[in-house]
């Protein structure tokens, strides 16, 4: 086939997967169109983002298509997950790109981009219904985010609610959330499926993250060391190290001596209630994970790591 054709017909496919996707700001219609679909036999998936939207996310939209015929994509930069002194006015809004992106790779059905009095009827400020999840939150991002973790339960459930979906689809790069959200799902019986995905790292290991384009060059250049340093302990706790004195130590001393980058935390903790762990005991599931500052830039990552059967 001669490739003006192939291209002429890639771009009609992807025209039409730009027509299918119809995007949505009320709850009403979005619980309208979530209630036609199931109706039609429909599996649901959502993926809830705040937009700025990079291959991180697109690897969610990909995978979501993989659990279910029916994807909607929420754009929703939420404030309540947002101390005072965050940037919360600064989050970047690219909403028409967004799209774009959505568009291109296709597979997405419904964008639900919400106006802020849908997801906060009385506002932000009056907001007196919140989901909370109790100890989970004490350690890592939450010991340093005071409140940020109940905007997060309180939004997604309010997205739950709006968009109907048989499965939620949410990135591992943000563990806590991850851990905290499946949770919240068992405790409250809410008829979702959570899936976690993977995190999408760039060639040199560095997360993916709407924040890496503030890095300086040479900031750039030095940040992989973080995912070069989970790497290394979990073959440390691989190889049968029990004492997670030595993991933090470790972890923290690696980042420190090979970059400028200055250690917000370097911790182990257990999956099921994100407790600091002391001495590691055979065959259990850890959560390595830190939290670096290359100057006003705050990157997270993290290594899920089970330890030996016998130690
Ligand atoms: P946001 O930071 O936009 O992230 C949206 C989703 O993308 C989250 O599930 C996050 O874990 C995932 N993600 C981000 N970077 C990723 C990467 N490199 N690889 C894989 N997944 C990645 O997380 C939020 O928004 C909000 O807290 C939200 C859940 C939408 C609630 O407001």
């Amino acid at each position: 086939m001669p490739n003006t054709l192939k291209r002429n017909q890639k771009q009609e496919t992807r025209n039409e997967k730009q027509q299918r996707m119809t995007t949505i700001s009320t709850v009403k219609e979005m619980q309208q169109a979530a209630r036609v679909a199931r109706g039609e036999g429909k599996r649901l998936a959502l993926v809830p983002t705040m937009g700025a939207l990079h291959d991180g996310h697109l690897s969610l939209v990909q995978e979501a298509r993989k659990h279910a015929n029916h994807v909607t994509v929420s754009i929703y930069v939420n404030p309540t997950q947002f101390g005072p002194s965050e940037d919360f006015e600064e989050y970047p809004r690219e909403i028409e790109s967004d799209l774009k992106k959505l568009g291109e790779i296709g597979g997405v059905d419904a964008v639900f981009a919400p106006l802020a009095k849908e997801m906060y009827p009385h506002g932000q400020k009056n907001n007196v219904t919140w989901v909370t999840v109790d100890q989970l939150d004490q350690e890592l991002c939450g010991r340093y985010r005071e409140g940020h973790f109940r905007g997060v339960t309180t939004v997604v459930s309010k997205l739950f609610h709006a968009c109907m979906p048989h499965v939620g689809v949410f990135g591992l790069k943000d563990a806590q959330q991850f851990l905290i959200l499946r949770r919240m799902v068992q405790d409250l019986c809410m008829e979702v499926e959570l899936v976690g995905v993977p995190t999408y790292r760039e060639k040199d290991g560095l997360a993916a993250s709407s924040r890496n384009v503030y890095l300086s060059d040479t900031h750039r250049h030095q940040a992989p060391i973080i995912y070069k340093a989970l790497q290394y302990v979990r073959t440390l706790i691989v190889q049968g190290e029990t004492d997670a004195d030595v993991i933090r130590h470790q972890l923290n001393t690696m980042i420190s001596l090979n970059s400028e980058g200055v250690v917000q935390y370097a911790q182990v903790v257990d999956v099921d209630f994100i407790q600091p762990v002391t001495q590691i005991e055979p065959g259990q599931e850890l959560l390595v994970a830190a939290a670096v500052y290359f100057e006003n830039t705050r990157l997270i990552d993290n290594v899920f790591v089970q330890s030996p059967d016998t130690l």
